[in-house]
């Protein structure tokens, strides 16, 4: 944890849609990392910003009648705004039409140009607007976009290339030796199975007669270039590159480009590629979280259901928001929004967990100990208060274990199982009867660890509430300088004496809106009426079985559920189209053995949810002995051949 320094980064936010809860949960994470990171004393540099080139941008100004420049600075205003409201804590913010970006940005491409890594080409392929990708080759044949699945758009052009493909063998070496700069592991191995099909080179620019809205291209006027080319760059161009070195060196390589998983391609790929063409080093963690949900499908502008984060601020104020952003979503895996749920995790964990303990405390305090922290006797302390101290204790050295392995949740987990701890203590106790005796030393003990334990948990939590843990360390006498996690580590800081602040309640309960936890659906079995053989088997008829359709396909990648043990998620590549097929083999193969691998899947089969992924088919396997193996095609075939 101890790093030389801590450079993260957010994804440049497009400025065609105002910022949602999706934008805000990638900018909360960073800035509680960095707070962390700084609190640890770790040199910390966080960085954020907008990506103002590009079609998308171009299409949304055309339509509000805007120049695109001008469509950009209203809405950066937005992000700006939502991040002073979220007490974000960027160091530096970039805009991709700054002259400090764009002149970087032509630099290089320049520097390529010259040494023939770009090169002209005819372009013959489609374009997905919304996600600003070029399809050509085999990714083109679905004619839809593998992001977003929406239809392509037909491109036929002359244009400018990247010769990525000549860095193909080197970022699969690369990734293979590097376990830890794609994350979490289920798209490192995406990315590794994206690199099993033959890599093509960039595509990097648009014809100004088809977009204007753009970096011109240094060496050919008529051109601008690709919006990634640019918008990638930014992580570069902001802390000095080919301005100024010392800053660059001082930061770069960043510790990690934190970014949703929609856009992992153009981080683990892209951006590979580019910074060995540049001959810099390359990121140390590329982190890619999972979507923010409404039901089942991802919250953004385009399906029109995005909760506006402004709108949760409003309601519940920003510190409880951002603890339930942070709280609620595992690293890595999708997460269900919904204003109930985070009432529920209010309620718990902040209003009753944390709430009754401060309150608790203070009124324990206020009317036994004329308003000061007591002194806890030594003699007097026994295994419950060793048990309390050893609660807290690990959860700090949990949170900071956990913040090294990208799992705040369980961070915070922690933290909240010491809380109840305190309370459950404190019904242990009864320093409410304690009080009431001569000897008040039992009393001062029991309180002293209560509010030896808020002083650690105000600590901890604090790079995600800053504010409300401030007024927390504030009532407990701690003063307005910031923790320094060391000193959570360590048992007994708190002053004896110490007079508390003003009485406070820091998380009144939300009384209104408590939904019951969901109803458990129970799935109908369809029983066939059949007849049954001699044997027992049950016999169907040929027409029966020619509805099914079975299909070769191939596995592109595989990648394990998290909190299920015995499934795995396969992309599955079935002719033209790629599906994605949750199965019941974890127990059987390892993810990274099915890469590669011809199956056999029923290709007729329903959708169905499986622990909150759509399992596009099946896949058939046999089993006995204790063992399951997959049905292979003995020999080659392409996929999507038919199986009978
Ligand atoms: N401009 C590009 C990024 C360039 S980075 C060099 C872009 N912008 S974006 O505005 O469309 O989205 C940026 C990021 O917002 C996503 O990668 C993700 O981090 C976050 N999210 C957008 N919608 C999201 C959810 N529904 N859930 C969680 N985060 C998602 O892509």
């Amino acid at each position: 944890m101890q790093n030389k320094h801590f450079y993260v980064t957010t994804p440049i936010y497009y400025v065609n849609a105002a910022p949602h809860i999706g934008h805000a949960y990638t900018t909360i994470l960073a800035d509680v990392l960095a707070r962390y990171h700084r609190l640890l004393g770790v040199p910390t540099f966080f960085l954020t910003g907008t990506d103002e080139h590009g079609q998308k941008v171009q299409r949304a100004a055309e339509k509000e009648g805007m120049t695109p420049q001008q469509q950009a600075d209203q809405t950066v205003g937005r992000f700006q705004t939502l991040w002073q409201k979220l007490d974000i804590t960027n160091d530096d913010f970039i805009r991709t039409t700054e002259r400090r970006h764009v002149r970087v940005v032509q630099q290089i491409l320049q520097t390529l140009f010259d040494h023939g890594e770009i090169y002209r080409a005819e372009y013959d392929g489609g374009y997905c607007v919304p996600c600003e990708r070029f399809y050509a080759g085999r990714e083109l044949e679905a004619g839809t976009c593998k992001e977003c699945g929406r239809t392509l758009e037909p491109i036929k052009e002359s244009n400018y290339f990247f010769r990525m493909s000549a860095y193909q063998k080197w970022l699969i070496d690369y990734i293979h030796e590097h376990p830890r700069f794609i994350q979490p592991d289920s798209r490192r191995n995406e990315t590794l199975g994206f690199l099993l099909q033959p890599l093509n080179d960039l595509c990097i620019s648009r014809p100004k007669t088809r977009l204007s809205w753009g970096i011109e291209l240094p060496f050919d006027h008529n051109f601008v270039t690709y919006v990634w080319f640019d918008a990638l760059v930014n992580y570069i161009s902001a802390i000095g590159y080919l301005a100024d070195d010392a800053q660059f060196q001082r930061w770069w390589p960043a510790s990690y480009h934190l970014i949703g998983k929609d856009i992992l391609t153009t981080h683990t790929v892209y951006w590979p590629t580019m910074l060995k063409a540049m001959n810099l080093p390359m990121p140390e963690t590329v982190f890619a979280h999972g979507w923010w949900l409404v039901g089942d499908s991802k919250m953004s502008k385009s399906s029109g259901n995005v909760v506006n984060p402004m709108d949760m601020l409003e309601r519940y104020g920003v510190d409880p928001f951002r603890y339930f952003l942070m709280a609620e979503m595992t690293l890595g895996q999708d997460c269900s929004f919904s204003e109930e749920a985070f009432i529920r995790r209010y309620n718990a964990d902040l209003a009753n967990d944390l709430g009754n303990l401060l309150s608790r405390v203070m009124k324990l305090l206020t009317s036994h100990c004329a308003g000061k922290i007591p002194a806890a006797l030594e003699k007097n302390t026994g295994a419950d208060e060793q048990h309390l101290r050893q609660a807290v204790l690990n959860a700090a050295t949990r949170m900071e274990e956990c913040l090294d392995q990208m799992r705040l949740d369980l961070g915070l987990a922690a933290v909240t199982s010491s809380i109840r701890e305190a309370n459950r203590y404190l019904e242990k106790r009864q320093p409410w009867t304690l009080a009431k005796q001569t000897d008040h030393g039992m009393f001062d003990t029991v309180m002293y660890h209560a509010s030896e334990t808020l002083r650690i948990v105000s600590g901890l939590l604090y790079p995600v509430m800053p504010a409300k843990m401030r007024e927390l360390r504030q009532v407990l006498g701690l003063g307005a300088q910031e923790p320094s996690l060391d000193q959570l580590k360590v048992w007994g800081k708190t002053v004896p004496g110490t007079p508390l602040g003003a009485m406070l309640s820091l998380f009144p309960r939300i009384q209104a809106g408590i939904a019951t936890p969901a109803a458990t659906v129970a799935v109908p079995t369809q029983v066939a009426s059949q007849a049954a053989s001699p044997a027992g088997v049950t016999l169907m008829e040929y027409a029966d079985f020619a509805r099914i359709q079975l299909r070769t396909a191939t596995v592109l990648t595989a990648e394990k559920i998290e909190g299920a043990d015995k499934l795995l998620c396969l992309q599955v590549q079935c002719g033209a189209e790629t599906r994605r097929i949750v199965a019941g083999i974890a127990l059987y193969y390892k993810p990274e053995e099915l890469a590669g691998k011809t199956i056999v899947i029923v290709a007729n089969l329903k959708p169905a949810k499986i622990r909150g992924v759509e399992s596009q088919g099946m896949l058939l396997a046999a089993s006995g002995n204790n063992q399951l193996r997959l049905i292979t095609v003995d020999g080659t075939l392409p996929s999507g051949a038919v199986v009978k």
